[in-house]
């Protein structure tokens, strides 16, 4: 064989292998679904009457169901309550596709600086709506006397929500008033009435 034949022939190779890899970069894939298939459950209404915020999600993750590990997806059911809302949160490693499977929802994200720009819509039932990774964004059932369900999706196994105001005014221990008052232009009363809200996490 010619060197360059050869050449030909181990850049084929190392071709095929490379897109076989790429198509299966772990075996972990195969194994832990097969092995670890477990199931999880989002056909009941969940408790919105405890929440502050009037909200419940019930997060489908890799800790919840152990074979979405490595799979980089997840699910989640939310249930609102009238007037409820899912408040400004954000999925550091995922993008969000969400149903609305019963109900209406007031939704918005917002895009990062220096724009800002805030898109929101009104969805009803069957609607579909997207928050791409990393934005912050919120739900709000805007109905008086009707309870809104919605399934999500979401381009992780592990998205990490991040509530915005838990995280910057609920964090342990407590941000300084001297970070607060600058970063929010307000004084240390407002900083410290606000450290003193309690921060519950709505997901479950
Ligand atoms: C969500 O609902 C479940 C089941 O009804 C309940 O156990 C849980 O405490 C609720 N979570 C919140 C944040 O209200």
């Amino acid at each position: 064989m010619t060197s360059s034949k050869f050449f030909l022939l181990t850049t084929l190779i190392s071709l095929v292998a490379s897109q076989a890899m790429a198509s299966d970069p772990s075996p972990l894939q195969d194994f832990c679904v097969a092995y670890k298939g477990s199931l999880a459950n989002l056909d009941k209404p969940m408790d919105t009457t405890k929440s502050k915020a009037g909200s419940n999600v019930t997060l489908v993750n890799v800790m919840k169901l152990a074979s979405l590990n490595t799979l980089g997806i997840s699910m989640a059911r939310i249930d609102y309550a009238p007037r409820g809302q899912n408040p400004p949160h954000t999925y550091p490693r995922a993008t969000e596709i969400l149903a609305v499977l019963e109900g209406s929802l007031y939704v918005g994200f917002v895009t990062s600086n220096q724009e800002n720009k805030l898109f929101t819509k009104t969805l009803n039932k069957g609607d579909v709506f997207v928050f791409p990774q990393g934005l912050i964004h919120f739900q709000f059932n805007p109905s008086y006397d009707k309870t809104t369900i919605a399934i999500a999706a979401l381009s992780n196994q592990n998205p990490g929500a991040i509530t915005i105001a838990n995280a910057v005014f609920g964090s342990n221990p407590r941000i300084s008033d001297d970070v607060l008052t600058k970063a929010f232009q307000v004084d240390k009363k407002a900083v410290d009435w606000l450290q003193a809200q309690f921060w519950e996490n709505n997901h479950n």
